[in-house]
């Protein structure tokens, strides 16, 4: 199955199934040409990294009502970012989320920059991040690879290389699947459906849109994979 028509299906089942998120514009408004605030991405990816999507969603509510806009967050008391932060854990990425508050207000005018190279030049920014600000704020065919992506991946392909090995691989087939366009749309579909289908135990494969594509699942190996090395 050519990767035009694998990613295809995947956003069409995201038109139907994309989860509410309160940083997310929802597809029916993302197609209309809808992006996302960067500064809301940002602050959603910095927040879920290491932290679930359920436990993310009221500290989400919590920042963008009390600092609504980055310069906001920039002018912020550092006493005042670190108790609405308290709960969430890992607290150098509280720190760094100031700083990078105040360099895009205080020198880049407010404004993020919309490259990967420009993102990751910023505290706190790595290669995960700037994809998924890339790709979800600014639209750009950025391929953003989590352990949902990769699970995904070893499983459509049937990847046996254990992780961490698997990795290189795991991003390689990812890009080779990311499509010119509704980039943004395209990096959600795939964590959705690692998180709500091709979960880490009994995954939903009887729902999945990738079902007929996924070498796993025709081999009955779905749950077993990703294999990891024991450590
Ligand atoms: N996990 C990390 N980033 C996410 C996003 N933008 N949507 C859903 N789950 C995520």
């Amino acid at each position: 199955m050519c990767d035009h028509v694998l990613s295809a299906r995947l956003l069409d089942w995201y038109d139907t199934h994309a989860r509410a998120l309160p940083w997310r514009v929802p597809p029916d408004q993302s197609r209309l040409g809808r992006r996302a605030d960067p500064y809301r991405v940002w602050l959603s990816e910095v927040m879920l990294q290491q932290t679930t999507v359920a436990a993310v969603k009221a500290y989400f509510d919590t920042f963008t009502s009390r600092w609504p806009r980055v310069q906001d967050l920039a002018a912020a008391r550092d006493e005042d970012v670190m108790a609405a932060w308290a709960g969430l854990g890992y607290y150098a990425r509280a720190r760094n989320l100031l700083k990078c508050a105040r360099v895009v207000a205080n020198e880049l005018g407010g404004r993020f920059p919309d490259t990967r190279e420009g993102l990751q030049a910023l505290p706190g920014i790595g290669p995960y991040t700037s994809a998924a600000i890339a790709a979800i704020a600014f639209d750009q065919p950025a391929t953003v690879v989590d352990g949902n992506v990769e699970r995904v991946m070893a499983r459509l392909h049937a990847v046996q290389t254990p992780l961490p090995a698997a990795k290189p691989e795991l991003t390689a087939l990812a890009t080779t699947l990311t499509p010119p366009d509704r980039c943004g749309d395209y990096a959600q579909a795939v964590m959705d459906l690692g998180a709500t289908i091709c979960t880490p135990r009994n995954p939903a494969c009887g729902l999945c849109p990738w079902r007929t594509d996924c070498a796993a699942h025709a081999l009955g190996i779905a749950a077993e994979l990703p294999r990891k090395t024991r450590k």
